[in-house]
């Protein structure tokens, strides 16, 4: 298997992982997502690239970020959703880094996810719900 083939995987593993469970610690969270989960997998481990990517070049990644959290509103995700999605993504990734989940990467991923997630938070709904 070539690196490619590995790497691609991996991240399917990991999505498979995150969606089962954010699904356990938010069932109602379930029927707001298609039925068929595989493109779903796809477009959030393509996002989660283009985040990890995007951390050094922030001016490019907000606008984009904006839109995103705007098309989110009528996927009926509201601000309580946030921080339920953190926690899976959290929790998969400490499952998936295994030994390298140290509390300085464990820190750096819950800043970066909050800091995402509150600016997606105050361009959907405005400021006044961001860090509630
Ligand atoms: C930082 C947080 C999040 C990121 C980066 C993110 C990213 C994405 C991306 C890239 C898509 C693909 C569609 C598109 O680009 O518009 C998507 C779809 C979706 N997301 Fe999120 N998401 C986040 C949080 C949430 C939250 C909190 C919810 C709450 C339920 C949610 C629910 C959904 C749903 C329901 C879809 C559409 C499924 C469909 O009908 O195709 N997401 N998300």
């Amino acid at each position: 298997m070539d690196v490619a083939a590995a790497d691609k995987l991996t991240s399917e593993a990991a999505a498979v992982l995150f969606y089962d469970r954010l699904f356990d610690i938010a069932p109602q969270m379930r029927a707001m997502f298609p039925d068929d989960m595989i493109e779903q997998r796809r477009k959030l481990m393509a996002m989660l690239a283009g985040v990890v990517k995007g951390l050094g070049n922030l001016e490019q990644v907000l606008p984009a970020a904006g839109a995103l959290a705007k098309r989110h509103v009528s996927y009926g995700a509201k601000a309580e959703h946030y921080p339920v999605v953190g926690a899976a993504l959290l929790w998969t990734l400490e499952k998936g880094l295994a030994d390298g989940w140290t509390p300085e990467v464990a820190d750096a991923w819950g800043t970066a996810y909050g800091t995402l997630s509150g600016y997606m938070i105050s361009e959907a709904y405005g400021r006044s719900q961001a860090g509630e």
